[in-house]
């Protein structure tokens, strides 16, 4: 197979979809890579370090999309790119189609196999692809509110740990699932006093067990959570209702009664917010103040590490990758049914019930797809 990936042209995104290390584990089994030169750049990647790993660098992204069977991306294709998409091609990438119509009828228009890292299962529930930009999203997030605690940085002027005699700062971390425990991680390791509210008693319990006594878990509650931001210096908003947009669960007038200078890292943003006054905010403004709480509301938050991000996801996507590369997706559709779970768009047809809901194309389900072909 021939397995191609290309520079994110997306603002900002310098993640991208394979990495040397697992090139050369592509290459070891057999299949041909090629890699547009400079794609690795933004995660700090050079093309010698592809060529050694045994990738060819070809000079154009355009080539590259003819040239490949397998195009292995991070981001959708954008507009521009709807042109390059072709017959039987296998795209492997995060698509998001339920809120993207023109890149569902441009992928069963050029009849693309595309497999959407974020529908793709495991066999614990989970959505493995997923998984690491939590953990990447849930960790920064605090490293990101110690930053705007920070005076020059608009905050109140406060230290998470303390020092001796002196309080620690108070974290709040609404919502306990990935985000919410990596944040734990790293405000309980730079000695915060750390909250988390969850509403699974189940989780709670979790919670309590990986933590112990340097955490307090509290089942959330409207009146719990308001009496909690009373005395926060940092919140955490990392709640998910899978399928919904986010609960407002921070309404406004909360804010009057929160510290002047204290921090919001709203990272449920990417589904609309947890926090009544966020709206998305980007890398190069990251902030803005309402009632005298700062908020930092970046949607891709990942994208601010881009080497770590790209090895994170990499990791992930890797042993799904060389599935696919290995074996004819009929037959692999059929035997696995985690990665059929990814698949988005099959010759020309949609077969994600929740993409053609919401796009309003055609549902076709795959099962019977295949055993027609
Ligand atoms: N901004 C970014 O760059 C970025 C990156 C990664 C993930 N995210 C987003 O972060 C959010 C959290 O992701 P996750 O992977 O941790 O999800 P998760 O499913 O692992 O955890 C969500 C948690 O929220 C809890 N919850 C649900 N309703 C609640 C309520 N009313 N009160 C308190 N807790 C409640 C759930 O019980 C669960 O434990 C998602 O919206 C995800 O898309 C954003």
């Amino acid at each position: 197979m021939i397995v191609g990936s290309v520079k994110e042209i997306k603002v900002h995104e310098y993640r991208v979809g394979l990495i040397p290390p697992h090139v050369s584990v592509f290459v070891s089994m057999g299949h041909d890579v090629i890699i547009e030169s400079g794609a690795g750049e933004g995660s700090g990647y050079t093309d010698d370090e592809y060529v050694e790993a045994g990738a060819r660098i070809i000079a154009t992204a355009q080539e590259v999309w003819a040239t490949c069977e397998m195009m292995v991306k991070v981001k959708e294709p954008l507009e521009s790119e709807y042109d390059l998409l072709k017959d039987n091609l296998i795209l492997y990438t995060y698509l998001h189609l339920a809120a993207n119509t023109p890149l569902t009828q441009a992928l069963l228009k050029h009849k693309v196999t595309s497999i959407a890292y974020e529908t793709i299962t495991d066999d614990f529930g989970g959505l493995p692809l997923l998984k690491p930009m939590s953990e990447v999203a849930g960790r920064l997030s605090v490293q990101e509110g110690a930053k705007y605690l920070e005076k020059p940085f608009g905050g109140r002027g406060v230290l998470l740990a303390g020092v001796p005699g002196v309080p620690k700062a108070k974290v709040v971390i609404i919502g306990g699932g990935v985000v919410g425990t990596n944040a734990a991680k790293i405000a309980v390791g730079m000695g915060a006093d750390v909250s988390i509210l969850d509403r699974s008693n189940r989780r709670l319990e979790q919670l309590d067990n990986m933590f112990g006594n340097t955490i307090q878990t509290l089942y959330s509650t409207p009146a719990i959570l308001a009496s909690q931001l009373e005395t926060a210096d940092l919140v955490i908003g990392a709640v998910l209702i899978p399928g919904a947009s986010a609960p407002k669960l921070v309404k406004r007038e909360m804010l009057k009664n929160m510290r002047q200078g204290s921090v919001i890292v709203d990272v449920a943003i990417d589904q609309g917010g947890c926090i009544e006054t966020s709206h998305i905010t980007y890398h190069d403004d990251p902030t803005f103040v309402v009632d005298g709480v700062v908020h930092y509301c970046v949607a891709n938050m990942p994208g601010a590490t881009p080497r770590t991000s790209t090895q994170a996801l990499t990791n992930a996507t890797l042993d799904y990758g060389l599935k696919i590369a290995a074996h004819p997706i009929n037959g692999l559709m059929l035997e696995d049914k985690h990665l059929a779970n990814g698949l988005n768009t099959y010759r020309g047809y949609c077969v994600n019930h929740e993409v053609a809901l919401a796009t309003g194309v055609a549902y076709t389900p795959l099962k019977s797809l295949l055993t027609l072909l």
